[in-house]
């Protein structure tokens, strides 16, 4: 007995204890304490977010590192620090209502943010250790809680704030108006328009005109092999960057698989293209690639004379 009484008190200081430490500090004070938040400090006070974010909350905030903000172009950084609007919203992205632990998210979850839309969580379990992102940004120190939410580090901006599908950025960018031809031709727009999530692969236009003489036009004129090519570019499920992992083998919506080349030393690399950039929207992520993906030759001939 006397045994579960020194149990109970140990626990119940404990607990005063953490309460206490955790009533005396808001999400604002905690990113002050960790002390690589200083850009978001500062960018957070121009937007004048420091009331909001020290009020009741709860507040679930991905606060990217300084190292995070140092990796953003120079000209974006300048365009945030001169646009309020745009600066309020970008913030706001990163932060969502509620307390969400990293116990509490789970892969695909899409987790509302105060900018309006949705943050998406992916856990890549089989990956060792485990990886968590939000919108692609990979968690590099989670779960630092304070008396109005959480904290969790992240080790990228989530930017831009996702405005729409995978196939409504490509038709509004330039460099992709071969793939949105390709891709309405195959009849695949309202697939990419659904829910998903999907990962895109997406030539950029420069990379179509890699593509040996004919083959292009060939492809235009048989829906059947430009749709495998087309499918052969997409994975069903969202798979960022950080959750890509060396040696990975995935299978696409044509039925064969993709190699994943992910090394720290190199750009990532899926079979022979070079990833350029991610994007991630709405229904999933955009991987610009500078060479078109080309199915193995079971799935598919690619003989220019039979098109
Ligand atoms: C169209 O492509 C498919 C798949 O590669 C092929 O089997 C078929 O023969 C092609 N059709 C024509 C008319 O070339
Ligand atoms: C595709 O990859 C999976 C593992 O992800 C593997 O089990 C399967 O054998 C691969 N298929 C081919 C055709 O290489
Ligand atoms: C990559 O390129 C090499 C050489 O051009 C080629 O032999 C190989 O088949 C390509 N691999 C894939 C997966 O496309």
């Amino acid at each position: 007995m006397k045994f579960v009484v020194a149990v109970f008190c140990l626990a119940f200081a404990a607990s005063v204890h953490a309460t206490s430490i955790a009533r005396a500090k808001t999400v604002v004070n905690v990113l002050q304490d960790l002390g690589t938040e200083n850009t978001l400090i500062a960018l957070v006070q121009k937007a004048g977010l420091v009331s909001a974010l020290e009020g009741k909350g709860p507040f679930t905030v991905f606060a990217p590192s300084d190292a995070a903000f140092a990796a953003l172009p120079k000209e974006l950084v300048k365009t945030l620090e001169a646009n309020v609007t745009l600066l309020t919203e970008v913030l706001e992205f990163h932060v969502a209502p509620g307390t969400a632990l990293s116990t509490d998210l789970k892969n695909n979850l899409l987790v509302p943010s105060l900018a309006g839309p949705k943050i998406r969580i992916n856990i890549y379990d089989t990956s060792e250790p485990t990886v968590i992102t939000a919108e692609g940004a990979p968690v590099t120190s989670p779960d630092h809680t304070a008396s109005n939410g959480v904290v969790h580090v992240i080790g990228q901006v989530m930017f831009p704030v996702p405005m729409g599908t995978v196939v409504d950025i490509a038709v509004g960018d330039k460099d992709f108006s071969t793939l949105v031809t390709a891709v309405s031709k195959a009849g695949l727009v309202a697939t990419l328009s659904g829910d998903g999530p999907f990962t895109v692969f997406a030539p950029t236009n420069e990379a179509f005109s890699k593509l040996p003489a004919g083959v292009l036009d060939g492809l235009l004129k048989n829906v059947t092999a430009l749709t495998n090519v087309l499918t052969y570019h997409v994975l069903s499920g969202a798979y960022y960057l950080p959750g890509l992992r060396n040696g990975d083998m995935l299978k696409t919506l044509e039925g064969g698989n993709v190699t994943i080349k992910n090394s720290k030393d190199a750009a990532a690399m899926v079979n022979n293209a070079t990833i350029i950039a991610q994007l991630a929207e709405s229904n999933g992520v955009l991987m610009l690639i500078d060479t078109v993906l080309i199915p193995p030759p079971k799935h598919f001939e690619l003989a220019e004379d039979k098109m």
